[in-house]
């Protein structure tokens, strides 16, 4: 078996690991290396890329050193994240030095935001492909053979890789991400998004059906569908079974999918908390296998901030969204992004944000300090004007009051009994095991005779602001 691997680097509040194995017998005659930054989309779009190279002949490699192909999947959100892939580019620069056969190719949404001009700023790279030309990819890569440098940025309507298989890159067998809808059509205006991936369009539900239950047959316990909205998700097309056209939404995808098994737990992120629906909210209870988690980000706490931001929604109307999911499903996880600092932020519009936090009690909160990004509304609108230090100062009091609330979250679950999903063996200790339970806690708890795939009973004895700490009582 080969090898495959994607390298995290967490740049965004999404960037967990998902990269994979890859189960084929297939003999590659080239060598291609990829690592992938910011989101989870990001990520499963390496597996995408990781299908197409496959179809032409390259199997991955752990090791660059040894690759004909090396390529970074990048991200724009911050700053910070841009820069991070120029110090990796510098590195890639003394391999090149001893094999200048090896091709150095930028994908994702730094090679969007910047096209070209990124062959000029970074002499070492040879391709340049944007998230939705990855098809071209094999004829990029022949175009860059020949010592050309090649480029591809455009931008799809269309484009969802409905029918490319991904490669599952340095799975766990048990969890997965499925893409489905991409782009973003809402124009927040701190946010890169809508540039470097375009307008927002649904991938064909039948497609997401039929890989969640492909994942499903072959021992996946848990899918992830991802959107930066999922709950714009929106379809018509042709009905399967004949007859007027259909319309699937969010809420009739996420049930068609929940119907593929009991056994298989349904995830989803990110809610614009402008979108999401009591539908959506009642299809969650309505099926114990979706899981009673929403990532539901409020960026700030105030509504004249908001505004500035265009989240389309007020102090007032996020709380009542807040009070409605409790409602009707009391015993949902609730985590969120922050933003500090956003252009003429003040003492008490940050105030109002950690009042905000106090109100929603998130159980997680990825939380960043604003950083201007070239080309968006609020950089061409509004001026940057909060220091740093002051930025950064807000910022540690939001992250300082999580602590606090997450250390309580994760409290009040001691001596609770919680379903579990086991996705392996703890990072702490070769004896113990760790999943997460519904509201995507994570758990961990000695080995015993059980295995990761497997759904346990978890009494919970103790906690750390991270992680759940319990023993089995009952086998599923
Ligand atoms: N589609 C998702 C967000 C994707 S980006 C949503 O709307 O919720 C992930 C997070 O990065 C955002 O929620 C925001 O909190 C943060 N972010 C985006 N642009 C940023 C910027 N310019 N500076 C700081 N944080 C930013
Ligand atoms: Fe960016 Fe807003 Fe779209 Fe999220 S919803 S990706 S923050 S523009
Ligand atoms: Fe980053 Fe692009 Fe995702 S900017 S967060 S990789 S959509």
């Amino acid at each position: 078996m080969l090898e495959q691997v994607t390298k995290v680097h967490d740049e965004s509040r999404q960037g967990e690991a998902f990269a994979a194995e890859q189960g084929n017998d297939q003999v590659y005659n080239k060598k291609f290396y990829i690592e992938s930054y910011g989101c989870q989309m990001n990520f499963n779009d390496s597996e995408i890329v990781a299908s197409i190279l496959n179809q032409e002949g390259f199997g991955a490699t752990r090791n660059y050193e040894e690759a004909d192909l090396v390529l970074l999947n990048t991200c724009s959100i911050r700053e910070k994240a841009e820069q991070t892939v120029r110090k990796r580019l510098q590195e890639f620069r003394k391999i090149k030095q001893s094999n200048p056969g090896m091709l150095v190719g930028v994908l994702g949404c730094m090679a969007e935001r910047l096209k070209a001009k990124l062959l000029e700023e970074e002499k070492l790279v040879d391709l340049v492909i944007g998230p939705d030309a990855y098809r071209t990819l094999p004829a990029l890569i022949e175009e860059a053979e020949t010592g050309q440098k090649a480029v591809n940025v455009l931008l799809s309507r269309e484009e969802t890789y409905a029918d490319i298989n991904p490669v599952r890159l340095d799975s766990n067998g048990v969890t997965a991400f499925v893409s489905i809808m991409r782009g973003c059509n809402n124009m927040c205006t701190f946010c890169v998004v809508p540039f470097t991936r375009g307008r927002e369009r649904s991938r064909d539900p039948y497609s997401i059906i039929q890989e969640a239950a492909a994942l499903f047959n072959n021992g996946y316990r848990e899918v992830t569908l991802l959107g930066q909205n999922v709950d714009s998700y929106y379809w018509v097309g042709p009905s399967p079974n004949g007859g007027q056209d259909e319309i699937i939404t969010f809420a009739g995808l996420l049930e068609r999918v929940a119907l593929i098994s009991p056994l298989l737990r349904v995830r989803f992120s990110t809610s614009h908390p402008k979108d999401i629906t009591d539908e959506v909210l009642f299809t969650m209870a309505k099926y114990e296998n979706i899981c009673n988690y929403i990532h539901l980000p409020v960026q700030s706490g105030s509504t004249r901030i908001l505004q500035l931001m265009n989240r389309t929604y007020t102090r007032e109307w996020y709380m009542k969204k807040v009070d409605r999911i409790r409602e009707i499903l009391p015993d949902c996880g609730l985590s969120t992004d922050i933003i500090t600092g956003f252009c003429t932020e003040t003492e008490e519009d940050h105030q109002e944000t950690l009042s905000m936090m106090e109100y929603a009690k998130y159980d997680l909160a990825y939380m960043f300090f604003y950083s201007e990004r070239p080309g968006t509304l609020a950089a061409r609108r509004y001026q940057d004007d909060v220091p740093e230090e002051v930025k950064k100062r807000r910022l540690t009091e939001v992250v300082e009051l999580h602590r606090r609330q997450a250390l309580e979250s994760m409290q009040q679950d001691v001596g609770k009994t919680f379903k579990v999903l086991i996705e392996g063996t703890s990072k702490r200790s070769e004896n113990d095991l760790f999943g997460r339970n519904d509201q995507n806690k994570v758990i961990v708890f000695p080995k015993e005779q059980y295995q990761k795939g497997e759904y346990v009973y978890v009494k919970v004895e103790d906690c750390t602001a991270a992680t759940l700490i319990g023993k089995v009582v009952l086998n599923h």
